[in-house]
């Protein structure tokens, strides 16, 4: 039963007010001595020619009492009610209990298509701490959106075609070696590439032979292909141990070079649009009326840009998917970029671009040597996971934790802890990373959720035999307990939220409130002490059960695992 929907039709039954407006009215009061919900009566003041105070008070009257409110309130102008407690905990853990890991999902999304292009890292270049960001939103939007009933699909919209590679190549043929580059390939390809720069400083006719090659790679040449092909699969064996090591799997690993021959049709029809314009020897779209630089979509040479094989596979998506909604999880330094091509696409009169949206995130700031790595400057990403983990083994074997398994627990804990950091605040706010806050079992971070998790599984197992199934739930309605089932219930509304505004913190922030309830709750009240009657452990028992399924759902939503015994 939903509480506040019962409350709802109570009031639209007796007041002559629309659903909507009920509704958008009723709130949550500020303190939960005010109760669990509140209704405003002043938009009923004009209709019943009374004050708001005089309104409260008759509706009180008609209100109060039944299965569902123990009782409803006047306080000034608001009508406030209270939960029947007892009823609220019953229903709501038998809720839970009974969906399982379906639990907070909904139907909302009625199987329409979501696009999620997240993590897109550059081929022969580090997978950077910025990608490993987008990794983090991306893949939890995705779990989020599935858990609404959205059929989701993950793409990687790879960096792997561009005039650099014209650049790689011609550096790999003058000084590249293979058995070097075999032992460490995204280090020693960044190594001649950087060396390329240098070397085309001093010696300009470098630049005019790499963009050779890359005509010759665009014309379809077969032994740059070839070896653009090379680069690409050692680099994706690496992105892929980095994905296999956070669980992250895609759908399509559709790169930009997948663009390359889908490009001439977009001109065409831009051209066709009377959208180009020309601007010093460049074709481009003028912007100007929507105060935007014109978006370049042919450089004056005829070589199309990332633009330009961004709105061809916006293109595509739309053919191959039929999508609902196309999300870009990118940083926010490309804002700009993705309201041009989104305006362009507009003007090109393709409304399905409306679904089209840029979800950007903030920097990551790495505080000095603290994160250490074997590369110099560039930080790379698996140092930094490979650390994260070294890190937790340490903190687990000087508190003697009772782990089954500490290569699985060190990896699930110290990986969590990094994903949780991303997903802490608001997407678009800048993030120092700190081992301190990020491993502070004590504070808010994944392993202080991950360890409410396993007491609550170590509770169960110290209850085996116990049967909890048909516990009578009236028997736990404490205070501590009732408003844990508060949170317990509120999950639905959070997946909601965070899919609504493409923001996984709103499940970072609600996990790791029902953590903190759920540490309250048992500390508070006995479970396994022998002076607790056999009622009153089931009923308890039944509530540990539907919050640890919960928190196992609510972290795998943010991609991270739980473990057993910590
Ligand atoms: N590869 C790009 C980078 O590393 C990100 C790609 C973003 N996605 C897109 N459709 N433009 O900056």
């Amino acid at each position: 039963m939903d509480f506040k929907q019962h409350i709802i039709d109570k009031i639209i039954e007796i007041t002559d007010l629309d659903r909507e407006t009920v509704t958008g009215a009723v709130e949550t009061p500020p303190d939960e001595k005010m109760g669990d919900l509140a209704f405003p009566c002043f938009p009923l003041a004009r209709i019943m020619h009374k004050a708001p105070p005089a309104i409260a008070a008759e509706l009180a009257e008609r209100l109060s009492g039944d299965e569902y409110i123990e009782k409803a309130q006047a306080q000034g102008g608001y009508l406030n009610f209270f939960f029947n407690r007892a009823k609220y905990i019953k229903d709501t853990v038998t809720a839970a209990r009974e969906a399982g890991s379906d639990w907070g999902k909904s139907d909302i999304g009625g199987g329409k298509t979501v696009l999620v292009e997240y993590s897109s890292p550059n081929i022969a270049k580090p997978f950077h701490i910025g990608h490993l960001f987008s990794t983090a939103v991306g893949n939890s939007l995705a779990r989020i959106y599935k858990h609404l009933g959205y059929n989701v699909q993950s793409l990687n919209h790879l960096g792997d075609w561009g005039t650099q590679f014209g650049k790689l190549i011609c550096a790999y043929k003058r000084w590249g070696d293979r058995a070097v580059i075999e032992k460490d390939p995204i280090n020693e390809l960044l190594k001649i590439y950087v060396k390329f720069h240098e070397e085309a400083e001093k010696d300009p006719a470098l630049d005019d032979e790499a963009r050779e090659y890359f005509k010759k790679l665009e014309d379809g040449d077969k032994e740059t292909t070839e070896l653009w092909q090379y680069f690409k699969d050692i680099s994706l064996v690496e992105f892929k141990r980095v994905y296999d090591m956070l669980g992250v799997e895609f759908d399509s690993y559709n790169g930009e070079a997948f663009y390359s021959d889908k490009m001439d049709e977009v001109v065409e029809i831009l051209r066709d649009k009377n959208l180009l314009t020309e601007s010093e020897g460049a074709q481009v779209v003028d912007l100007s009326d929507l105060d935007m630089p014109p978006c370049i979509i042919l450089k004056s040479d005829g070589a199309t840009i990332y633009a330009t094989r961004d709105i061809a596979a916006a293109l595509y998506r739309h053919r191959t998917y039929d999508f609902y909604k196309n999300i870009y999880v990118v940083g926010l330094p490309q804002s700009l970029h993705f309201k041009q091509i989104f305006a362009v696409m507009d003007k090109a009169g393709w409304d399905w671009s409306k679904g089209c949206k840029h979800v950007g995130f903030g920097l990551v700031k790495l505080p000095g040597k603290a994160m250490s790595t074997r590369h110099g400057d560039v930080v790379f990403l698996e140092d930094v996971l490979n650390e994260s983990i070294e890190k937790t083994r340490e903190i687990i074997e000087k508190n003697n934790s009772k782990v089954d398994d500490i290569d699985d627990a060190a990896k699930k804990i110290g990986i969590g802890a990094i994903l949780y950091t991303f997903l802490h605040s608001s997407r678009e706010k800048d993030i120092v990373f700190s081992w301190e806050s990020m491993l502070d079992f004590e504070g808010e971070s994944a392993p202080y959720c991950q360890y409410g998790y396993a007491r609550g599984r170590s509770i169960l197992r110290r209850a085996e035999g116990v049967d909890y199934e048909s516990a009578d739930l009236s028997k736990a309605a404490s205070d501590e307990a009732y408003t844990l089932i508060k949170q317990l219930g509120a999950f639905g509304d959070a997946v909601k939220d965070a899919a609504e505004k493409n923001e996984p913190f709103y499940i970072n922030r609600y996990v790791t409130a029902l953590v903190k309830l759920f540490n309250k709750f048992y500390t508070t009240n006995p479970i396994l002490k022998d002076d607790v009657d056999e009622e009153t452990r089931k009923a308890r028992l039944a509530i540990v059960d539907a919050v640890t399924k919960t928190i196992k759902i609510a972290l795998n939503l943010l991609g991270i695992d739980t473990v057993e015994s910590m």
